[in-house]
């Protein structure tokens, strides 16, 4: 089943796993790290996974990263991956190969990479949950004010992606995700590379 790099969720709502979500909607460009605190005790712990923090990440179309970036500057956690709550919004999440991609600077929670040539899987994400797989330098390209909160729990950061398939699969849609945005939604919205880069705000956490 794990061929692969992000799979749709079937899960409640996203009020049911942050009761108070509402104040975590924040008009800013980059991202944002909560404790796993603000997650409801239900959830915690869910299919096993003792999550530690949730990011939750804003990114505009009016200024998509020129680069991609990988979520961990970690040599011994590079598997990473999460859960992401999309809402308000669309996006095209790119993966690409290391090949493909050249670092150029390391900031506090991740890689960044210079892209030589075009992603290796694209996934349409409409507003859903998704298991995501970040292990890749990846780019996420957002429309309208899409908002992605996701759960993580860095401790797994080292756990093979079919494990944590495995783990998951009681609750993947089997239904593949499209690899390009909508023609109705692409209209006009051009995904090349651009120069502006996103800024990023990193609250501290214990
Ligand atoms: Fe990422």
């Amino acid at each position: 089943m794990s061929n692969e790099l992000i799979y749709p969720l079937r899960m409640p709502s996203i009020e049911e796993v942050i009761p108070e979500i509402e104040k975590y909607k924040i008009k800013f460009q980059g991202v944002k790290i909560y404790g796993a605190d603000i997650i409801h005790p239900n959830w915690k712990t869910f299919c096993g996974v003792r999550w530690d923090y949730v990011a939750i990440f804003n990114r505009y179309n009016e200024s998509p990263d020129s680069y991609a970036h990988s979520d961990s500057t970690n040599p011994k956690l590079t598997k990473t991956w999460g859960i992401n709550f999309h809402i308000n919004g669309y996006s095209l999440f790119e993966h690409y190969n290391h090949e493909d991609v050249t670092s150029f600077r390391v900031a506090p929670y991740a890689e960044h990479f210079r892209i030589n040539a075009g992603p290796t899987k694209t996934y349409y994400m409409p507003e859903g949950v998704y298991l995501v797989n970040t292990h890749l330098p990846h780019r996420v390209v957002s429309y309208q004010d899409r908002i992605s909160i996701s759960l993580r729990c860095s401790l797994m950061y080292n756990v093979e992606w079919n494990d944590i398939v495995e783990r998951f699969k009681d609750y993947i849609i089997d239904q593949p995700l499209s690899n390009k945005i909508p023609e109705y939604l692409a209209e006009g919205k051009g995904i090349e590379p651009l120069t502006t880069e996103s800024k990023s705000v990193v609250i501290p956490f214990n």
